[in-house]
């Protein structure tokens, strides 16, 4: 797909789908909750919809329609046993949380996705699931998918997570729920905790202080309304592109803003950016806002790093764009992680940032980005990311002559009307 220089400014009011975080869990605890779910405003990217099948597969009913899904719900000990593999697709927060959620069932299954899905490490799930009494293998013995687990009963633990995942707290969690006594996890860095959140809004008994999250084994958990806040992950393109692009002026609605989320908008403030948060409300316990966006010249560098580098994780390709055209030098510390992502996007950034003559380099965790000079346009392997080939379609707003990205199909993962939506912006 080619794209070129903006020719004119973003203008205009958009709502960017729901929430992708928010939507899987929606799906999967209203499987386990007794009654119906209804979630407005669900993702409907090709990952949480690998969520849905799974769940299907084991026994939910799901009605999915334009307006709205309907999960009904069977109980937490409601689920059945699949009669064939669980396809999670390319999506690790299906993987890692449905693996928290059969280690406590009473049949066996087996979880596999796509070749990105089997590269990705799910010894730190095996890990603590083990812990916890867990029978789980991965079939290839490296780590990956796919995976067999076969359903025993669990202890609860309390488990010191060596990353600041979400998934791999949340997977934990879920275990929980089908242990013998309360499980807890701290984290390195508050991740994102929706499934807190959620948990909760379902009748868990689950409690949060600084790093530390508990539940108690064996809740009621009864289904629930769910409206899910738009996607700040998918927001932050068009962000970005608003305060790149001369004469921008744009308002996102109904954001999710949630602080574990909300790194972006920490770092567009550090950047100098002129973004005005409006309407603040709670919708379900999340918060959210309309975000309004309006172009900033002089953009500049800055330190991004520590706590905030789990707010912010999936907004990296993009905020390295931004910081491409912003003045000054940009500095991305900690954020290790990337590396093992739906690509390793530590490496292809730096190599497609590269290629449209950005001065940057790669470090162990992170990257230095000098900003301030003129990006021209290249060839670039979205290597079957989302999110890479987004932040490469906005990077091509800024650069001279044309950008071509390959294999731009797969922003269907997150946000299946991206390039529409973009393009509505442009007219
Ligand atoms: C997610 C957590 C993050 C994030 C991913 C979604 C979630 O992954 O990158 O896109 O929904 O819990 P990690 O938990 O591996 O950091």
């Amino acid at each position: 797909m080619e794209f070129q220089k903006a020719k004119q400014p973003l203008r205009g009011t958009i709502r960017v789908p729901g929430d992708k975080s928010i939507s899987h869990r929606a799906v999967m605890f209203g499987a386990i909750s007794k009654g119906t779910t209804e979630v407005t405003n669900f993702l409907q990217g090709a990952d949480c919809l690998s969520t849905i099948s799974c769940f299907q597969k084991m026994g939910i009913e799901i009605e999915n329609s334009p307006e709205h899904i309907l999960i009904h719900g069977k109980g937490l000990h409601g689920l059945s046993a699949p009669d064939s593999l669980l396809d999670c697709g390319n999506s690790g927060t299906t993987t890692r949380l449905i693996s928290g959620i059969l280690a406590g069932q009473p049949f066996s299954s087996e979880l596999t996705g796509d070749a990105s899905i089997k590269s990705r490490p799910m010894g730190r799930i095996i890990t603590p699931l083990s812990q916890m009494g867990a029978d789980i293998t991965s079939l290839q013995g490296n780590n990956c998918a796919p995976l067999r687990i076969n359903g025993k009963p669990l202890h609860g633990i309390h488990y010191n997570s060596p990353v600041a995942s979400a998934q791999v707290k949340s997977c934990v969690l879920l275990a929980g729920l089908y242990a013998d006594t309360p499980t807890s996890v701290t984290e390195p860095a508050l991740s994102r905790n929706h499934t807190e959140l959620m948990l909760k809004y379902f009748g868990a008994n689950i409690t949060s202080c600084n790093k530390t999250a508990a539940v108690e084994p064996d809740p009621v958990l009864t289904g629930s309304q769910i409206f899910v806040p738009g996607d700040i992950s998918s927001a932050a393109y068009f962000i970005a592109a608003a305060l790149m692009v001369p004469g921008s002026e744009i308002l996102l609605q109904n954001v999710g803003i949630n602080p574990t989320r909300d790194g972006m908008l920490r770092v567009c403030k550090a950047f100098g950016a002129d973004i005005e948060l409006l309407n603040v409300s709670t919708s379900g316990g999340e918060p959210v806002a309309d975000l309004l966006v309006r172009y900033t010249p002089s953009l500049k560098g800055t330190v991004i790093e520590g706590e905030l580098i789990p707010t912010l994780i999936d907004e990296i390709p993009v905020i390295a764009v931004l910081a491409a055209t912003a003045q000054g030098t940009t500095v991305i510390r900690n954020a290790e992680e990337l590396k093992v992502k739906e690509s390793n996007r530590l490496d292809v950034m730096v190599k497609g940032l590269s290629a449209m003559g950005v001065c940057v380099e790669g470090t162990d965790d992170g990257m230095i980005i000098q900003g301030g000079q003129e990006l021209k346009g290249a060839v670039i392997d979205s290597m079957l990311d989302h999110r890479i080939a987004m932040s490469f379609a906005i990077a091509s707003l800024a650069a001279s002559g044309t950008t071509e990205i390959l294999r731009a199909e797969c922003v269907d993962i997150s946000y299946p009307q991206f390039y529409s939506d973009l393009a509505k912006l442009q007219t």
